[in-house]
């Protein structure tokens, strides 16, 4: 369906800037102070740009120059821009983990939307939490937004070799640890990996969530994938002000685009695109937002019937800057076009298939047809069974074919910090065929699912040639990780969950085809084991993390806090 706007409507703002009220004038006064004219009370819609720039959060450090574009297109399309900053949780010097922050992004973003005098908002996202965090404040606010993300970094060089963030860090970190890496080598990499402004340039969990953002039609149609230091990534930013002032006066509003269907797209383009297993966390969280019920057996079941098509790391070969020359996710979304529902509405006031029907395709190694897939299934499956009731996740695109169904023994890491200290202990009894358990990674027990769930694989096994072991853990895993790698157990072991009462020397299965992970053991032994177990003591008594440890949902819930979600939902 196409969007009809509604009859003009009074503008939010003017309940804060109207009439001669001394609140009134001395509003317009205070604004007036930052160097504006009474203009600027005609009757402009009030655009925010909610940024998330920071030095802190580097993959965001440019937002500045990408609001003063969007400020252009807002004053050129009649608009009155106001910039204001949010919270901002950058991936690489936040501790413990952004994850831990993303609701309380979200939050902020919220309540700045209500609070302030705003006809619509632009978002300015990147780094892997802003953009779910800033989607989910929008979608509860309920404020007309549209979101721009920062784009990815340009592709890492070093020694003629194409690098992609995070993957092949990874990668190279185990050369060096197995001594195959000098660490002249090593060091040389710091300047060659990441050499422009912008996110992490593999399908890592920002490309995925802008990508997701696109797909669910909350952005102009090709804006995720403009690498940020591409000058088109400024004139969509420009765009996307024009485009904001018009929100504003249809009253398009984010319930009406965020449907059921909008969500079903965004999961049907997340395994056409190998994207982060995080997306499933966050997508979750979001769809609660707006009160659709989304279990996890409907990722499965869409990722059964979506072949992969994205030739990205880490499951693919190419990189971000790739996938946007090639025709970037409108040519996705256009491949996609028999599996997708077309009549979803985006902020362009058009419908998703109006969006991309012409989009080409580039390069068919970068994007691959329909009719001859990289991989027949979506890149991300769920899995059930004894060990993770509630469910689990694995990137079976990013995994090793031959372990897809295996059989190990437990080596069980009690905590992050048990792993750290015992890994590499040479005397540890583990092999190729041994199975990898972390417990306490999860919301509540590491707190805050870090992305610890990709366990390193023991020196002395890397060094004898081993470059996957199956893993298994309630922690989450960077989107730019590989392996075969089991995440998101749920119930979590800190609260109870059967993945709390494995231990050394337990078998067990994993059957990716099947869907299924198994802990081998008597279910009178599982019964009586989970009698005898005890919750660790909480790690938070006092603030934030207390509200977090009180109110945090399970992984298969999507994290966000239960009070978030509409009541009733
Ligand atoms: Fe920001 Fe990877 S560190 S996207």
């Amino acid at each position: 369906m196409n969007f009809q706007p509604g009859t003009a409507r009074r503008l939010r703002s003017r309940d804060w800037f109207e009439g001669n009220s001394r609140e009134a004038l001395t509003r317009r006064a205070y604004v007036r102070a930052e160097g504006f004219t009474a203009r600027v009370f005609d009757g402009k819609p009030v655009v925010g740009i909610c940024n998330s720039w920071s030095e802190l959060t580097t993959c965001n450090a440019h937002l500045r120059q990408v609001a003063e574009a969007v400020k252009r297109g807002v004053w050129a399309a009649g608009g009155f821009p106001l910039e204001f900053p949010v919270i901002s949780l950058g991936e690489q010097l936040m501790r413990p983990t952004t994850m831990l922050y993303r609701n309380l992004m979200a939050i902020d973003v919220e309540e700045c939307l209500r609070a302030y005098p705003l006809d619509a908002v632009v978002l300015l996202t990147g780094c892997d939490k802003t953009t779910p965090a800033a989607l989910m404040g929008a979608a509860s606010a309920d404020v007309p937004a549209l979101l721009v993300p920062g784009g990815p970094m340009l592709r890492g060089m070093w020694r003629g070799e194409a690098l992609g963030s995070g993957t092949d860090t990874r990668r190279l970190w185990n050369e060096k640890r197995a001594g195959r890496l000098t660490e002249e080598q090593w060091c040389e990499l710091e300047s060659c990996i990441s050499r422009s402004a912008g996110h992490c340039m593999v399908m890592g969990t920002a490309s995925t969530m802008t990508s997701l953002a696109e797909a669910l039609g909350m952005t102009l149609p090709g804006c995720a994938n403009i690498p940020a230091v591409d000058s088109r990534r400024f004139a969509i930013a420009e765009e996307s002000g024009r485009r904001a002032v018009e929100l504003a006066r249809e009253e398009l509003r984010p319930a009406k685009i965020l449907t059921r269907e909008a969500f079903e797209n965004a999961i049907r383009v997340d395994m056409a695109i190998g994207g982060s297993t995080n997306a499933i966390i966050h997508l979750l969280a979001l769809a609660g937002r707006v009160g659709i019920p989304l279990p996890l057996d409907r990722f499965d079941e869409i990722s059964r019937s979506t072949p992969l098509l994205a030739n990205v790391r880490p499951s693919g070969r190419f990189l971000m800057e790739d996938l946007y020359y090639a025709g970037g996710l409108p040519a996705v979304v256009n491949e996609l076009a028999p599996l997708l529902h077309l009549d979803a509405l985006t902020v362009t006031g058009r419908t998703l298939g109006d969006n991309v029907r012409r989009a080409p395709c580039y390069n068919r190694e970068v994007i691959k047809p329909l009719s001859d897939p990289l991989k027949p299934e979506g890149g991300t499956v769920i899995l059930r069974g004894n060990l993770a009731p509630q469910g689990a996740v694995i990137k079976q695109s990013a995994a090793s074919p031959h372990l897809l169904k295996h059989r190990g023994r437990a080596v069980v890491f009690e905590s992050y910090a048990d792993l750290l200290a015992r890994v590499d202990d040479p005397h540890l009894a583990v092999d190729e065929n041994s199975i990898l358990v972390l417990k306490n990674g999860g919301p509540v027990g590491a707190p805050g699912m870090p992305e610890w769930g990709d366990l390193p694989i023991p020196i002395k096994l890397l060094r004898a040639g081993v470059t996957d072991m199956v893993r298994v853990s309630d922690a989450r895993m960077s989107g730019t990780s590989y392996g075969t790698v089991v995440l998101h157990v749920s119930p979590e072991a800190a609260v109870g969950g059967p993945l709390a009462i494995v231990q050394d020397g337990d078998e067990i299965e994993l059957d990716v085809p099947s869907r299924r992970l198994e802990l081998r053991l008597p279910e009178s032994e599982i019964r009586s084991r989970l009698a005898a177990w005890a919750p660790p003591r909480p790690c938070y008594t006092r603030g934030y993390g207390k509200l977090f440890l009180e109110h945090i949902l399970q992984a298969h819930e999507g994290c966000d806090f239960d009070f978030l979600r509409p009541q009733g939902c």
